[in-house]
């Protein structure tokens, strides 16, 4: 009997919706919300707005893309946390009205695991175990994936997660929010040895980012004050720089993890996924060690909701439902509910 999954996705700033047919993705439809930029972040209650704005028309046009109406659907997944909860709870209510309507099951997803899990949507697909670097602008986590259903936190940052590092990097650098993909842009013209910032000295496979952010914010103000336009006229350079100096961050991590763990199988997911000098470095790094090396496609790395209908499918077969009085939460413990 083939199943037909409606994935909903509203955890920050992007409203999205999804269709997966058999375990294949039908369409994979996303709203961004470009109101933040001003502000130099996202705002939530400008967020929960834009969601209640867009889910009817990202939902009916997914659906139109798959071909299908809502009397195909056999479940409803939908992110339950961790986010904004104003945010999660467009989505929530959206997701819960359907099913209810609709008389079919309804299904939570860890919006973590989901990043985790985007790696199932197509072929290479990573065998278990795998190890993923899960980076997004609320996470940084190396996580053991045992099954789909079974997976271990073995570090994950103690202040900001490297996608918020990036942000406020560029933050500092006059870019505006979300300036992530902005560093990564510049730094492409940029020489990435220009300048260093230093690495933090942190146990284990545990992170952290707020050392390198003070570096880069006291060097940034040392040269500004000796010339106004240091930034200006370094700017690829400065960007070329961050992001070497978080890059190294992580993947020095995921080295010690992988000879920790002896897995050879590593995989990365979250928006930070899309940064060319990860995507790289990685791979070369993995030639170098001889490991099997998985990354997303783009539009699987920032957040979606294809990746929230490949979760809900594999809790779908092993018949994990949720209750109708589900409620979101902004902040769920562990990697999968
Ligand atoms: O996973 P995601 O889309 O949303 C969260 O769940 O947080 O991640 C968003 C984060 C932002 O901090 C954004 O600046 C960062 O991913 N990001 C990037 C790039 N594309 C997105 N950071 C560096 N380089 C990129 N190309
Ligand atoms: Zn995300």
């Amino acid at each position: 009997m083939p199943v037909t999954i409606l994935g909903i996705e509203s955890s920050c700033d992007e409203t999205a919706a999804a269709v997966l047919i058999n375990g294949q993705i039908m369409s994979n439809v996303i709203a961004g919300q470009s109101v933040h930029e001003q502000y130099g972040g996202v705002v939530p209650e400008l967020a929960s707005r834009a969601h209640q704005a867009n889910i009817v028309p990202v939902v009916t046009v997914a659906l139109s893309r798959a071909g299908i109406s809502l009397a195909d659907l056999d479940a409803v997944a939908f992110t339950q946390g961790p986010g904004l909860l104003g945010a999660l709870m467009v989505g929530t209510a959206y997701a819960k009205a359907l099913a209810i309507s609709l008389d079919i099951p309804l299904i939570t997803v860890h919006h973590m695991q989901a990043h985790i899990l985007a790696h199932l949507i197509e072929d290479p697909k990573p065998a278990f175990p795998f190890l993923c670097l899960t980076v997004s602008g609320g996470h940084t986590q190396i996580v053991r994936v045992n099954s789909a259903m079974d997976m271990a936190i073995l570090g994950q940052t103690i202040d900001d997660a490297a996608g918020e590092a990036f942000d406020k990097c560029a933050k500092m650098l006059g870019l505006p929010y979300p300036g992530g993909p902005l560093i990564d842009k510049y730094a492409a013209q940029g020489n990435a040895q220009a300048f260093d910032f230093g690495e933090p000295k942190i146990q284990g496979l545990d992170f952290s980012f707020s050392g390198f952010k003070t570096s880069v914010l006291y060097f940034l103000q040392e040269q500004t004050k000796k010339n106004p336009d240091f930034v200006k006229n370094n700017l690829n350079d400065l960007c070329a720089s961050v992001q070497r100096g978080i890059v190294e961050i992580l993947l020095r991590k995921v080295k010690r993890a992988a000879k920790e763990t002896g897995i050879s199988r590593i995989a990365i997911s979250g928006g930070v996924s899309a940064n060319t000098a990860l995507r790289k470095n990685l791979t070369d790094m993995g030639v170098a060690l001889g490991w099997e090396v998985f990354i997303p496609k783009f539009e699987y790395c920032t957040d979606n909701a294809a990746m929230i209908a490949i979760t809900g499918y594999q809790k779908f077969l092993a018949g994990a439902f949720a209750r109708y009085d589900v409620v979101p939460m902004a902040r769920i413990p562990g990697i999968y509910i």
